[in-house]
């Protein structure tokens, strides 16, 4: 009896210090993507997403807090194993960091106060290293362009008058307007693959293929199983 118990606590050892841990990284400040919660918890659809995956392929998920702008640069110094922060998959991110298949598909839009003419928006606020911040500083220097490190300094802006606009992914813009009734959406939404990328992806380091298949595989069966729809149901407005 006792000989049985201990081998199967060495059993569960062994297994244990098999199991994959995966150190996830983003940046807090988009949700319903990612948010902290009161306990300083990092929660969301991207938490979700993760942890649902990593229950498919018995990892064991831990989630930090970084810069947007720092996400790559930390993958390839391998201060984590993989990003999940509503990053765009595109060509130009794809020469330095590998991405999972699509996990979400999003429209870049645009947020203003209530009223706003967007042909006169001028002032626009985009948060550091975000393929919206790459688009606007390539494609329309006509703007002015204020960069943020957080989405939250960039909705108070935009209330007190220091920014017209905020460019963003659309379900964060949507999160934006339901919680700050006085904004808007204004003009049209942009899809353009070669700047916003095609989907939302999962990152990692460049040489780190196998951690890319298991993320595939745990990917394939939420979508499959239901999972993924019910955290998409939980997060996402209709
Ligand atoms: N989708 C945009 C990009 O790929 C913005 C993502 C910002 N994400 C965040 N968690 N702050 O650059």
């Amino acid at each position: 009896m006792r000989k049985t118990l201990v081998a199967a606590l060495l059993l569960g050892a062994s297994l244990g210090a098999q199991a994959l841990d995966i150190r996830f990284a983003m940046e807090p400040s988009y949700p319903p993507f990612e948010m902290t919660n009161q306990k300083g918890e990092i929660i969301g659809f991207d938490v979700d997403v993760a942890n649902a995956i990593c229950k498919e392929i018995q990892a064991n998920c831990s989630f930090q807090s970084q810069p947007f702008d720092g996400l790559i640069q930390g993958l390839k110094q391998k201060r984590f194993d993989a990003v999940i922060s509503g990053m765009g998959i595109t060509e130009a991110r794809k020469k330095q960091v590998l991405f999972s298949e699509p996990y979400f598909a999003s429209s870049a839009a645009f947020i203003a106060k209530k009223g706003t003419d967007f042909a006169k928006v001028k002032n626009i606020g985009v948060q550091n290293g975000t393929t919206y911040q790459n688009y606007v500083s390539k494609e329309k220097p006509e703007y002015r362009m204020k960069s943020y490190a957080s989405y939250q300094e960039a909705i108070l802006d935009v209330q007190n008058g220091r920014i017209d606009a905020i460019f963003g992914d659309v379900p964060v813009l949507v999160d934006m307007i339901t919680k700050t009734p006085d904004l808007e959406f204004v003009g049209e939404r942009i899809d353009n693959p070669t700047y916003f990328g095609n989907g939302l992806g999962i990152a990692t380091n460049l040489k780190n293929q196998p951690l890319v298949d298991e993320l595939n595989k745990g990917l394939a069966a939420i979508k499959v199983n239901g999972e993924y729809q019910k955290i998409y149901d939980k997060w996402m407005a209709v």
